[in-house]
């Protein structure tokens, strides 16, 4: 996700911001770019691409190599492509204040019409212009200090945000403002840095104030001052940082793949984020508006993605059928445009995927528009190719996803589908009270999804009894079926243990066969419509003598008498459940993984984006 450093001091600024910026390299990127003052100006240089591009425009600009003071930031796209343009630093009109932003400013539309309105004209498509421009307009109104202006726009302004502004009119100064994205003084000897992320700084020192929600900083050449954004004082203790620089990259996780598993209650935010709108009761989807009545009149939908994205696939066929009442088909994307598909009138195809480079994908969905169909997207790397092709789409923001087996986009894919599934259903056939239900549920999820996560050592407990096994089986009906499949493509993935998903009650016609003593049996069986049938299944494993480890609802006890072990998931709607019942699926893969000293953020043959055929 994005990333923030800036400097004051004694040194040259851009240096410490090139040496920063590459230090949050780890957290995913699509373009950067740093400004600095010297001699009564601003100085921004700005690249697409990797940080050594940007670092050949500072090579080009003897300017902002003298500076001492600047900011720099780390662009991963959320609104517009990631080109120069929409890189950060953005700037006020005038070119004399410069910010930097992670987070997202929800009510940056309206905020936009408002400014345009005024004279203001925007050079991006961001919504970080919109905050930079209107603090310039709160200059140029009157406020007396640049401080005084970033307190007024901010006040202005919903969603969220960590933010570094400076001033030519100020040049002795930043301003730091924070609120749902984390923000990080250093204190070193004469100098400061502010970062999003403590690996920015380490480097310098480890003395550094932390900032809260709506709190902000005003860091001068020899002061620190730390207040509310309501500008009431708030004295800060200088804390020390106590973590190596690769435990912060990854959160003090081991590995990606584990701290992305513990990122989803906080990415399934930021993915429902302005979207499930509870105040009136509704799903509010921009990136499909062009195209809603089109929706409306589809009579067929095509699911087509790989690998993970496809069993996300697999829970929208339910989803769609269920939600919206419309016929859904889910396909490999390999598989489709080789089969001469058929496409007709009102189709729509929706492709799914993390990387949005998928090559398979990619074909297909070109395969469908050169039939006719409606293209959409369900993508999390905006400006992505997949992304650019489709006629419209929702984006998952999930951030950066690092460790080769996906588990926040899957869970963030599960989200968009559901969302798109419930705008669809109500304006179809669901009613208003049904559709409420069905938003405070899904709002609750990452509250649950936190409770699934505390119990990681119990999970991991369990991987370690069982990894000296060498044939797993998953298996789920109904919307858990793809849960199993996904439990066991998990677990094949990283710890290289051969594993089936099955719907539970195919077992029976063959794979049956392989159970022998021992051999564990992974049942995905919270309450729902097949509850009892599913444990018919588990009593056909039992008496091949074979391990029975459930994920179940919790309050469930009866079902402990006929399993080995049993992990519990909070009660939601049964078309909720997978968000829920796939976290200690991959815990399991994890910890198994980890158990058998695997290389569990980059496992042997894989990539994390499989751009050939
Ligand atoms: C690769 C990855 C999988 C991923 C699949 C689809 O095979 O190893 O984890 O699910 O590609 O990737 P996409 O980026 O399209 O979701």
């Amino acid at each position: 996700m994005c990333g923030i450093v800036g400097y004051i001091g004694p040194k040259r600024a851009c240096d410490v911001l090139i040496e920063g910026l590459k230090r949050l390299e780890y957290r995913g990127y699509d373009s950067a770019g740093v400004c600095v003052y010297h001699a009564g100006r601003l100085h921004i240089a700005k690249s697409p691409g990797r940080i050594s591009e940007l670092e050949k425009k500072i090579a080009e600009d003897p300017a902002i190599q003298c500076g001492t003071v600047g900011i720099g930031h780390t662009r991963w796209a959320t609104h517009g492509e990631p080109n120069e343009a929409n890189a950060h630093p953005h700037c006020d009109l005038s070119g004399r204040i410069a910010l930097v932003h992670n987070g997202i400013i929800e009510n940056y539309a309206p905020l936009k019409r408002f400014l345009s309105d005024h004279g203001h004209v925007f050079r991006s498509e961001t919504d970080t212009e919109v905050l930079a421009q209107l603090i310039g307009r709160f200059c140029q109104d009157g406020a007396e200090t640049l401080e005084d202006a970033v307190r007024a726009a901010l006040s202005e302004v919903g969603g969220t945000y960590g933010i570094a502004v400076m001033s030519a009119s100020e040049p002795d100064k930043l301003v730091v403002a924070r609120k749902g994205s984390p923000l990080i003084v250093g204190v070193g000897s004469g100098e400061y840095i502010v970062a999003s992320d403590a690996s920015a700084i380490l480097e310098h020192t480890t003395n550094v104030v932390y900032l809260n929600d709506n709190e902000m900083a005003v860091v001068t050449r020899d002061s620190l001052r730390t207040m509310t954004l309501d500008n009431v004082p708030v004295s800060k203790e200088v804390e020390q940082i106590e973590w190596s620089l690769e435990q912060i990259a990854k959160g003090g996780h081991e590995h990606f793949m584990l701290k992305e598993i513990f990122e989803q209650p906080e990415v399934v935010k930021m993915c429902m984020r302005g979207r499930v709108d509870l105040r009136d009761m509704r799903i509010q989807l921009g990136g499909l508006e062009s195209v809603t009545g089109a929706l409306l009149r589809t009579k067929r939908l095509i699911l087509t993605a790989c690998g993970t994205a496809w069993h996300a696939a697999l829970v929208g066929d339910y989803l769609f059928e269920d939600l919206a009442r419309i016929p859904t088909e889910v396909q490999y994307a390999s598989e489709f445009r080789y089969r001469n598909p058929i496409v007709e009138d009102d189709t729509t195809v929706i492709a799914i995927s993390q990387s949005g480079e998928t090559a398979d994908t990619l074909a297909a969905l070109r395969e469908a528009k050169e039939k006719g169909a409606l293209a959409l997207g369900i993508v999390n790397v905006v400006g992505s190719t997949i992304a650019r092709e489709t006629d419209a789409g929702v984006y998952l923001h999930a951030g950066p996803e690092i460790g080769v087996a996906s588990t926040k986009a899957f869970t963030c894919q599960l989200v968009v589908e559901t969302m798109v599934a419930l705008l669809l259903g109500r304006k179809r056939l669901l009613s208003q009270p049904v559709m409420e239900q069905y938003l405070r549920e899904l709002a609750a999820i990452p509250d649950k999804m936190q409770r699934v996560l505390d119990k990681a050592e119990e999970i991991r407990k369990i991987a370690e009894d069982y990894v000296d096994r060498d044939n797993w089986l998953f298996l789920g009906r109904g919307y858990n079926y793809p849960i199993a499949l996904e439990g066991a493509l998990k677990l094949k993935e990283i710890s290289y243990i051969h594993a089936e998903g099955l719907p539970a009650a195919e077992m029976k016609h063959g794979p049956i066969a392989l159970i022998h003593e021992g051999m564990p049996a992974v049942f995905v069986t919270p309450q729902g419509p097949t509850y009892d049938k599913i444990l018919g299944n588990i009593e056909e494993v039992r008496a091949r003598r074979g391990k029975i480890i459930a994920v179940a609802s919790e309050g469930d006890e009866g079902i402990r008498s006929c399993c080995d072990r049993v992990i519990t998931v909070p009660d939601c709607p049964v078309a909720l459940q997978p968000m829920l019942t796939v976290i200690p699926l991959q815990l399991l893969a994890y910890y198994a993984a980890v158990a058998r000293g695997c290389n569990v953020d980059k496992p042997r043959n894989l990539a994390k984006s499989v751009t050939v055929e």
